[in-house]
């Protein structure tokens, strides 16, 4: 049974980034939210070139957050279209996990640094209205399923093909918890299997962390497990397959 919703507890740090303090961690990275996105979780996935010519594509992503990583494919999405001239992209489903969801204001505070997002922003600001469980936000071109909910109970409704739920296997996954360190519940063995049972045979992850134990578990998985260069002063960043 989906339980009640518990805020974020946050605080702001200069330029704006916020901070959930029970974690005591930042949603995004100091030096650049957009283009650690960008390198990070996009192009550790190979997007958006592994995407082409496809009619539907889904992404996975533990957790939402202030929804940076959405509004970013969002964006990324649409500039296929136009660089595509006639050639429609595919459609996306983009599901995400969220146990401890942001007000809108919060939101919209959050994402208030990147002007670039501003439409998205709005578009998805407008419709933010979280409640426990899955529900479904219509965009453009997308569609993001938002299970609010501990993302270790939420993922067995992935691949169950039942109403209210999300449907198809995962094309690529955003492993997106606080440090490791800090949230060892979004790293844990048996969720990173469960995230591998319902991935395509093609399909991917990538995380901005390089632990070992995080390697490891990844590898204990079923995925192999490749170190990258990291964002900006980062040494390393993860990413894989699982065939
Ligand atoms: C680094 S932030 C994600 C940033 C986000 N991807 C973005 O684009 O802003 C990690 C998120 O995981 C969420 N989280 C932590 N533990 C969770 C759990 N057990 N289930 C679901 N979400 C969780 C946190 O509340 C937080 O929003």
């Amino acid at each position: 049974m989906p339980g009640q919703i518990v805020a974020p507890c946050l605080d702001w740090l200069e330029g704006e980034v916020p901070r959930a303090e029970a974690f005591d961690d930042t949603y995004f990275s100091r030096a650049g939210g957009l283009e650690e996105t960008r390198h990070v979780f996009l192009a550790g996935n190979g997007l958006p070139e592994r995407w082409q010519g496809r009619t539907s594509f889904a992404i996975a992503e533990f957790g939402f957050g202030t929804g940076l990583n959405f509004l970013t494919t969002l964006k990324a999405l649409k500039a296929q279209k136009v660089l595509e001239e006639g050639a429609s992209p595919p459609h996306l489903t983009f599901i995400s996990f969220e146990l401890y969801p942001m007000t809108r204001d919060e939101l919209a505070r959050a994402l208030s640094v990147f002007p670039d997002l501003a439409t998205e922003t709005e578009e998805l600001t407008a419709q933010w209205q979280p409640v426990p469980g899955w529900s479904k936000l219509g965009f453009a071109g997308a569609d993001l399923w938002l299970g609010i909910g501990d993302a270790r109970e939420m993922i067995a409704d992935l691949g169950r093909e039942a109403a209210g739920t999300p449907s198809g296997l995962v094309d690529a996954w955003f492993l997106d918890g606080f440090s490791p360190a800090k949230n060892p519940e979004l790293w844990e063995e048996d969720l990173l299997k469960a995230a591998f049972d319902v991935t395509a045979t093609e399909g991917t992850f990538a995380t901005y962390t390089a632990a070992g134990w995080v390697r490891r578990n990844l590898a204990s998985a079923g995925f192999t497990v490749e170190k990258q260069k990291g964002f900006a002063g980062k040494r390393e960043m993860v990413a894989g397959r699982k065939g």
